[in-house]
C-alpha cells in the first residue's frame, strides 16, 4: 500500500506525534552539541563507537568528539572479540579504544562481560557444569581487572531475560543458566564489584521500554529478581535500557506504564541509562522526510518521558551518523534503500532526529 507524505504526517499527528523540521525547511539552526545541552542537565549523552570508522572517516570522529561525553565499544570488549583461544587474552583494540577515550575526554561504557552472544567458539564445547562457575568468573576478574579503575560502567550481564522463558523467574535458557545455576547474575555481580569496585554495575536489557505483553513480562521478571538480589546485598547499582526501538511502536513506548515502572527501579536505589538507542525506519515509506519525521517523533516521545525520572543518568544511541549503522545489516528496509535511524545523516547532517533529542533534553528537568 502506498502511504502519501501528508497523510502520513496526518497520521502522526492523530498519534500525538510532533513534527520535527516541517519538510521541505531548509534552513538549520547551527549544530549544537548533545554532550552540552544533556551536561547543562546533569546528564550524560554519548553513543558506541568502532575506532575504524574514524580511521574510515576523520569526519565521523570530528563529529563524534563534538557530540559526545561517553562511548561504548561497539565490539571491542565482547569476548569474541578479547580471547581466539582458551585462557588467552589480547586487550590491544580495546585499550586503543580507552586510550582514545580518554585522551578525548571521552568516558567509557565497558561492554560486556557475560552474554549468551559475541561468545568465541572455544566456549560453548568447554563450558560444563563443573567448570562454569569458574569459566565465568575467570573471565569476568580478567576483563573487569585489566580495565579497574578507567570504566564509567560495566554492562556485567547482557540480556538475561525472556518473556516467554518457562521459567517463573523469566530468566532465558542460556548456557550460562545452564552451566553455572540459578544464581549465576549474583556471581556475575557480586565477581565484578570485586575486579573493579569502581565501575557502576549494570544489567543491560532489551525489551524493557516497550509497554505491551511481552515487555511488561520482563518489568515483572526484571522487579523480582533485582528485589531478591538486593535483599541479599548483591551489588547492583544500574539498569540498561537498550531502546532499540521501532518507529511502528510509537503507542507503546514513554506511556505512563513505563514511567511508572521507571519509578518502581528509582525506588530500588537504581541508576538508570539508555544503552543503545536507535530507531528501526524499515516499515516506513521511502520518503526520507517523512521517514525522518516519523523516527524523530519517537526519538522525542520516547526521551522526553524517559528524562522525566530523575535516576535517568544518560542516553547513549547505537551509532551517530547513518553511515555506520548495525541496523543496515540487522534491520535492512525490503525496498533496498539506505536506513535512516539515527540523529545525523550519511554525511554527518543533523537530521529532524537530532532536533528531536536536543528539543527532550532542553526540557529534561535538571538532576538534582
Ligand atoms: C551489535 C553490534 O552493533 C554489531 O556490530 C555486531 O555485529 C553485533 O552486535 N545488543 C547489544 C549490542 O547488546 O552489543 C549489539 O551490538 C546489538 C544488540
Amino acid at each position: 500500500m502506498l502511504i502519501h507524505r501528508r497523510d502520513f504526517i496526518a497520521a502522526l499527528s492523530s498519534l500525538g506525534l510532533a513534527q520535527w523540521l516541517q519538510p521541505g525547511a531548509k534552513a538549520q539552526p547551527a549544530t549544537r552539541s548533545l554532550q552540552q545541552l544533556a551536561g547543562q542537565k546533569g546528564l550524560l549523552f554519548g553513543s558506541c563507537l568502532a575506532l575504524k570508522y574514524c580511521v574510515q572517516a576523520p569526519e565521523y570522529q570530528q563529529l563524534f568528539l563534538a557530540q559526545c561525553g561517553i562511548a561504548t565499544p561497539e565490539v571491542n570488549m565482547k569476548w569474541n572479540s578479547l580471547s581466539s583461544q582458551p585462557g588467552i587474552y589480547d586487550f590491544a583494540t580495546a585499550d586503543r579504544f580507552v586510550y582514545f577515550c580518554a585522551r578525548n575526554h571521552l568516558q567509557v561504557r565497558g561492554h560486556t562481560l557475560i552474554w549468551h552472544d559475541a561468545l568465541p567458539a572455544w566456549v560453548a564445547p568447554q563450558l560444563n557444569a563443573e567448570n562454569g562457575r569458574k569459566m565465568m568468573t575467570d573471565h569476568i576478574a580478567k576483563v573487569a581487572g585489566h580495565f579497574a579503575g578507567k570504566l564509567y560502567s560495566w554492562d556485567v550481564v547482557n540480556e538475561v531475560l525472556d518473556p516467554a522463558s518457562p521459567r517463573p523467574d523469566g530468566l532465558r535458557e542460556t548456557l550460562w543458566l545452564r552451566n553455572c545455576g540459578d544464581d549465576y547474575l549474583e556471581l556475575a555481580f557480586r565477581t565484578a564489584a570485586a575486579a573493579d569496585p569502581k565501575a557502576l554495575l549494570v544489567w543491560n536489557e532489551t525489551y524493557l521500554e516497550v509497554s505491551n505483553g511481552f515487555g511488561q513480562n520482563k518489568r515483572t521478571a526484571i522487579l523480582g529478581l533485582l528485589d531478591r538480589m538486593l535483599q541479599r546485598g548483591v551489588p547492583i547499582q544500574g539498569i540498561g535500557l537498550e531502546a532499540h526501538l521501532r518507529a511502528e511502536q510509537a503507542a507503546v513506548l514513554g506511556d505512563a506504564s513505563y514511567e511508572a515502572f521507571l519509578g518502581q527501579l528509582a525506588r530500588r536505589g537504581m541508576k538508570i541509562f539508555i544503552t543503545e538507542l536507535d530507531v528501526q525506519d524499515v516499515t516506513l515509506p521511502a520518503d526520507p522526510q517523512a521517514r525522518d519525521q516519523a523516527v524523530a517523533a519517537v526519538y522525542n516521545k520516547f526521551l522526553t518521558a524517559t528524562l522525566r525520572q530523575p535516576a535517568v543518568g544518560g542516553i547513549v544511541t547505537w551509532g551517530l551518523a547513518d553511515r555506520f549503522t548495525w541496523i543496515a545489516g540487522y534491520r535492512p528496509r525490503p525496498d533496498g534503500l539506505p536506513v535512516r535511524p539515527l540523529p545525523f545523516d550519511a554525511n554527518y547532517q543533523p537530521k529532524a532526529a537530532y532536533y528531536a533529542i536536543a528539543e527532550s533534553l532542553q526540557s529534561a528537568p535538571p538532576r538534582g
